[in-house]
């Protein structure tokens, strides 16, 4: 990534955490035993959650007793995963660092997660770092929502509204698109999507505090705005479901990466 730098993604988030850690969905855990009975995850073997942000990723792994490593430039995001981590008894070993950073002595590990983070980073030369990094038999999971299904719903019909008419430049459109062949032309070419699907159930007010979590229409980034944003953002829902509750399916999607063996 350059021009607008690293060290903007790396504040992106530093307004959003309270939010993010109230209104983000954990990962179904159908999808992290997926990839726990894929890369034999468990005790002797290493977990490198990348962007961990309050460790979404980061606790479920650890959870089955493999030595997880955690990083991410934000503090705040990564205080909020110690914050969850001790909470829970696990241990993790967390590192204020950026994916940029990873070398050949974080290694070896038999797992890389992205948590919604892969766009943040810059993808080639990363995978090209974990090259040293990862087991032979290890492999890289990409996860994210289904942007597409998402905007296909009721509330993301109104947040791609929102986005269209709150948002000035089209940053959060960073690098979205296309991690599969990022991922096919790296040494993980060998490329496995998987989709899932969460039920939700959500109210406005969780409409609002999930889109305060973003690093687009985070607190700090709303500023004096917020108060209108809101109130915007309460009409638009409320012209698409008077009472206030929406029933949708959030989609999801894993990219597992293994080298063409693996
Ligand atoms: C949307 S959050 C995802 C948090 C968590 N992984 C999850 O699944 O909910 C994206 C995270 O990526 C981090 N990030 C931004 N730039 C990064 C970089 N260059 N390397 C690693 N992480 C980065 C941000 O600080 C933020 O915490």
């Amino acid at each position: 990534m350059t021009g607008r730098g690293m060290s903007d993604t790396t504040a992106l988030f530093t307004d959003a955490v309270d939010h993010y850690v109230q209104h983000r969905m954990a990962y179904p855990t159908d999808l992290i035993d997926v990839l726990i009975a894929r890369f034999g995850i468990g005790p002797g073997t290493k977990v490198i959650d990348v962007g961990c942000g309050p460790g979404l990723l980061a606790l479920p792994f650890a959870r089955t007793g493999a030595e997880v490593l955690a990083i991410d430039p934000n503090g705040p995001m990564l205080e909020a995963g110690r914050t969850a981590a001790e909470a829970a008894g696990l241990t993790i070993d967390f590192q204020v660092r950026k994916a940029e950073d990873l070398d050949a002595a974080d290694g070896p590990a038999r797992l890389v997660t992205f948590g919604r983070s892969f766009h943040w980073t810059e993808r080639e030369r990363v995978l090209s770092l974990l090259e040293q990094v990862v087991e032979p038999d290890g492999g890289i999971a990409v996860i994210h929502e289904d942007l597409d299904q998402k905007a296909g719903t009721p509330t993301g019909q109104v947040i791609e509204a929102m986005k269209r008419d709150w948002i000035p430049d089209d940053l959060h459109r960073r690098n979205r698109a296309g991690h599969a062949e990022v991922l096919a032309a790296s040494p993980f070419c060998k490329v496995e999507r998987m989709v899932g699907s969460v039920p939700r159930i959500w109210t406005a007010d969780q409409v609002l505090g999930q889109l305060l979590s973003t690093s687009y229409f985070n607190p700090g980034r709303l500023g004096d705005r917020r108060a209108a944003f809101e109130a915007d953002l309460r009409a638009r829902l409320a012209r698409v479901a008077p009472e206030g509750v929406f029933e949708e399916n959030l989609g999801l999607l894993a990219l597992v990466a293994t080298r063409p063996t693996g």
